[in-house]
């Protein structure tokens, strides 16, 4: 399989990468994150998520994020909904894309949304309407593909219908999420072998956390098999509130140097990157995940906090 010579980036750190902040990241912060992110070169970076402030406080601030950053020429900003007051709440400030998520994992959706798969399904139909309507793309994920915090191993086959049933539905690309990061290579391939069945791949993206140390192999594990679309976080920050011990996201400069250095183009500025995720650690007062940023700074004589 011939690699590609362009992958896409999904940046997903104002949303994935804040949500379990345990402090509230003032909102002036995740929008100047998010301009840096645009001025990088970022292309598609997922700015919020219009979910419940009780459940998830840190994106509470999601109306004063999107009207308050700068919308660059070309760059796609979409925003995680749950339901339909959550898209409804969009909608108001002419947001053009949604994602929405679901899993593979029962449990796991009962924890996260607090409906069980199909009841997921149902909710989406409704909002999907609405968004169509409104001219709205719409993104969907898929949580647990390789593993439930709760249920354990989760079947392939399990994985493709769920994807299968949001491409039908109408999402122009469905995200696979290794939520709790604990896929490795081969399971990958077998995963996306099994819903490449149902779903072009094309339409499929991968979305990997790096809590066992296997984001970038299973990346690379995904390009072989011709995934095209990845998200990333800003310094490998991330986790989900509702998968305890899940470590932060492939960490975006780590991704980048990878792709750049297979030759694959992704449009972003590798040095603006990393300063990105040296201002954004600056602000959190946390060390960076990504090994590339911390390699290139110590050349620079730079600390990291
Ligand atoms: P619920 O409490 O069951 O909802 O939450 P409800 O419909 O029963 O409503 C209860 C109250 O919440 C009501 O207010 C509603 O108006 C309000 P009250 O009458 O009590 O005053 N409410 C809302 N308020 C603001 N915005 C809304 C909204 N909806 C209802 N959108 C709900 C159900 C789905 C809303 C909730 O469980 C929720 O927001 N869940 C989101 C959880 C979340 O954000 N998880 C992290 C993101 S997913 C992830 O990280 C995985 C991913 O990265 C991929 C991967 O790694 O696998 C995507
Ligand atoms: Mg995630």
């Amino acid at each position: 399989m011939a690699f590609p010579t362009q992958v896409n980036i999904v940046e997903v750190s104002p949303r994935d990468g804040l949500q379990s902040e345990a402090v509230f990241v003032p909102t002036a912060v995740k929008i100047e994150l998010i301009n840096r992110l645009s001025a990088s070169g970022c292309s598609r970076i997922e700015a919020t998520g219009f979910v419940s402030p009780k459940w998830v406080p840190q994106m509470a601030d999601h109306t004063d994020v999107y009207s308050g950053i700068i919308k660059y020429p070309g760059v796609h900003y979409p925003v995680l909904v749950p339901n339909l007051p959550g898209l409804e709440q969009a909608l108001a400030l002419g947001v053009k894309e949604i994602a929405v998520f679901t899993a593979a994992s029962e449990t796991f959706t009962q924890k996260n949304i607090h409906c069980s798969i199909e009841e997921s399904f149902a909710r989406f139909k409704t909002m999907f309407a609405r968004a169509k309507a409104s001219g709205i793309n719409i993104r969907g994920y898929v949580s647990c593909v390789l593993g439930c915090p709760y249920e354990g191993d989760i079947a392939p086959e399990r994985v493709a219908y769920v994807a299968a049933r949001l491409y039908d539905m109408g999402c122009y690309e469905i995200s696979l999420g290794d939520t709790i990061g604990v896929g490795t290579p081969l399971k990958v391939q077998q995963m996306l072998q099994a819903v490449a069945k149902k779903v072009p791949l094309s339409a499929l993206a991968g979305h990997f956390h790096d809590t066992y140390g296997q984001a970038l192999a299973n990346i690379y594990a995904s390009l072989m098999l011709g995934i095209r679309v990845f998200d990333s976080s800003v310094a490998g920050l991330g986790g989900c509130p509702y998968a305890p011990g899940a470590a932060g996201n492939v960490a975006s400069e780590d991704l980048v140097y990878l792709l750049h250095g297979m030759g694959i183009e992704t449009g972003i500025d590798l040095t603006l990157l990393i300063e990105t995720g040296h201002f954004i650690c600056q602000q959190l007062g946390k060390v960076s995940n990504s090994k590339v940023s911390k390699a290139i700074l110590a050349k620079r004589g730079v600390n990291h906090v």
